[in-house]
């Protein structure tokens, strides 16, 4: 397995695969890598010659008071794992490759797309995101880029950026990895106490329920927040920061629930800030 932080060299790498007519597939990461991570690293195994995993904490997309200083990094354990999954190679750059004196670039995207769920909370974020991955990609060069559907926005997002700026790679949405008792598998997880962790579930069984309540024939969503969110609001230790319907490509939101309605929240929990959806 290579591990290769300069950009130009992995692209002198990627060509070297290009030549010899092998696909490219690529799982951006900002490591701390978990079974949510590494089935994405499977995902894309399978369909690749080469997988390309990059493990890069990126400083553009947290905000000021947001956790970059506590994100958990675990590089040599990441690598373990990922020569474990046999990935071809690995792309660690550092912040002065990626962000060398005199970086004047960056991609700022507008509209619906980043007009609620996180974005309103994480001003900036999303620029943060589609800067490092077009950067990623531009390293890279994969045929294929594997995202997570836990992080349902970014992938809304990056789809986006990627038609809007004529970027040459097909994009694959795995579905998201969970626990055993179905919290949404999260670097960020590793940060709750023993306690949060034991309330964390509280989540996903919220979204369940709200499913639930759909399949029994509530349309409006109005209604099916609410008993979402009174499931929720049991546990008194959870502060939700969002809860929407939207639809699952425009991320629009909706008033009534048809197929392809997605229902997605963020909340804190011992100053831990989780997201997960459910498409109902
Ligand atoms: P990170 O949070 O490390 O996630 C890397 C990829 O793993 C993302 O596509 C994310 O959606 C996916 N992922 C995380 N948890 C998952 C789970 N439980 N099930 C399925 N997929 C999961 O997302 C980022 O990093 C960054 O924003 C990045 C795209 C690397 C840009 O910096």
């Amino acid at each position: 397995m290579k591990v290769l932080a300069d950009p130009q060299v992995f692209q002198q790498q990627s060509r070297k695969w290009r030549t010899a007519k092998k696909s490219i597939g690529f799982v951006p990461t900002m490591g701390a890598l978990h079974e949510g991570h590494l089935d994405l690293v499977r995902a894309c195994r399978k369909k690749n010659d080469a997988t390309v995993v990059s493990i890069y904490v990126n400083p553009l997309q947290f905000g000021p008071k947001e956790d970059f200083g506590q994100y958990p990094r675990t590089l040599q354990k990441d690598l373990d794992l990922l020569q474990a999954e046999k990935v071809q190679a690995v792309f660690t750059p550092s912040d002065k490759e990626m962000y060398p004196e005199g970086f004047s670039t960056a991609v700022e995207v507008k509209g619906p797309l980043v007009g609620g769920l996180c974005a309103p909370f994480r001003p900036g974020h999303f620029n943060g995101v589609a800067t490092v991955v077009v950067k990623l990609l531009g390293a890279v060069e994969p045929d294929r880029l594997y995202l997570g559907q836990k992080d349902a926005q970014q992938v809304a997002v990056l789809k986006r950026v990627i038609r809007d700026l004529n970027i040459g790679v097909e994009t694959v949405v795995c579905p998201t990895v969970r626990e055993h008792d179905g919290l949404a598998m999260s670097s960020r997880n590793q940060r709750l106490t023993l306690e949060g962790r034991k309330t964390a579930p509280v989540l996903y069984k919220a979204l369940k329920v709200g499913k639930s309540i759909v399949d029994l024939g509530e349309r409006k969503a109005e209604k099916v927040l609410e008993e979402i969110r009174k499931v929720i609001e049991d546990e008194k230790s959870v502060k939700i920061q969002y809860l929407e319907a939207v639809d699952a490509e425009t991320l629009a939101p909706v008033w009534e629930i048809k197929p392809g309605i997605m229902i997605a929240l963020a909340a804190y929990l011992d100053n831990v800030r989780l997201i997960d959806n459910i498409i109902i």
